[in-house]
């Protein structure tokens, strides 16, 4: 298939990971039309995009008029409809298939037929979301990493009827994002998170078999480890309900026990302590 000249990004769901990857964009030089939706929803990912921008003219890795450009190349939207024009659109909205599906679908019959859809899904499987759609070849993975600003990895997930060229197109872009990007096939989790989310699993248990505090194993796994972030704070800046489906979604598909959230994170999750965003996890935030 061929694939457009990517100039115009769509980012679906302007969450934590959909806000960052429309800042790469715009950064970069797209224009970008992200779609929440709400407008408060939208605005409150523009201020967002807004403030880290800001804080990088405040420490002089931006000037005003480039964080100005930046935000002018950013429209938001309700309406899928306004996403007609994008040659590239990134899906970032709730990790839920049928969503997903009936999202894809929408999208196939907005979008140019040689536009490229890209999910950011962390733990479903590309190829069964590229089931929603009759041209399925136009479907690849983008999977960035929290936050997607900072974190250099995108992984470039070819499904099972991905074209080249849209593997290829998807790379591109990333490297275009000043990402490293990585080429990888839809396995469950992908590659980092087939490590990173047992490997998690099994922090939070230790958290009950060593009886160390949140604070000491993350002083643990970053002083004993040289981990960046400990992973409760870790954790915490993933969200807790994203780790529990992350988790779930892998144990489904791979049976180790390893991957099962354990119980201590389930009952957070049920209990509200979704981590930063929601105030309150392993630990507290204003
Ligand atoms: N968006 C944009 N900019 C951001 C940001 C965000 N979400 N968060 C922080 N920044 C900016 C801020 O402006 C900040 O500067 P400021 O505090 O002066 O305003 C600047 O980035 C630097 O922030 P830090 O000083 O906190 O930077 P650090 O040097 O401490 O590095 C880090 C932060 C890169 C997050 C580092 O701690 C790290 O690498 N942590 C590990 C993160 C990780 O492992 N992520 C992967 C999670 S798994 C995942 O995403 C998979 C998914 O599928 C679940």
């Amino acid at each position: 298939m061929a694939v457009p000249e990517i100039r115009r990004v769509g980012v679906v769901g302007l969450g934590a990971m959909g806000s960052g990857i429309a800042q790469l964009a715009v950064e970069t030089g797209y224009e970008t039309v992200g779609r929440e939706v709400t407008e408060e929803l939208g605005e409150k990912a523009r201020e967002r995009i807004a403030h880290f921008l800001g804080r990088k003219v405040e420490k002089e890795r931006l000037t005003a008029a480039e964080r100005d450009d930046a935000l002018g190349r950013l429209t938001l939207t309700t309406e899928l409809a306004d996403l007609a024009d994008c040659d590239l659109v990134v899906e970032a909205i709730v990790e839920e298939l049928g969503a997903k599906l009936e999202l894809f679908a929408e999208l196939e019959r907005i979008v140019r037929a040689d536009a490229i859809l890209a999910t950011n899904t962390s733990a479903l499987s590309v190829t069964e979301i590229a089931g929603a759609v009759s041209t399925p070849e136009r479907v690849v993975g983008m999977h960035f990493f929290n936050p997607a600003p900072l974190m250099p990895l995108v992984e470039i997930v070819r499904a099972e009827l991905s074209s080249d060229d849209a593997v290829e197109a998807a790379f591109a872009v990333g490297e275009r994002l000043g990402k490293r990007p990585i080429r990888c096939h839809d396995t469950p989790g992908f590659v980092v998170n087939r490590v990173l989310i047992p490997l998690l699993n099994d922090c939070i248990r230790v958290l009950d078999e060593a009886r160390v505090s949140a604070g000491d194993l993350d002083t643990a796994m970053t002083a004993g480890a040289g981990w960046p972030m400990g992973p409760c704070t870790l954790v915490d800046l993933v969200g807790i309900d994203v780790h529990v489906h992350a988790s779930e979604a892998l144990y489904e598909k791979i049976r180790e026990p390893r991957m099962a959230p354990p119980a201590r994170i389930v009952a957070m999750k049920n209990a509200g302590l979704l981590g930063r965003k929601s105030g309150r996890g392993f630990y507290t935030y204003e």
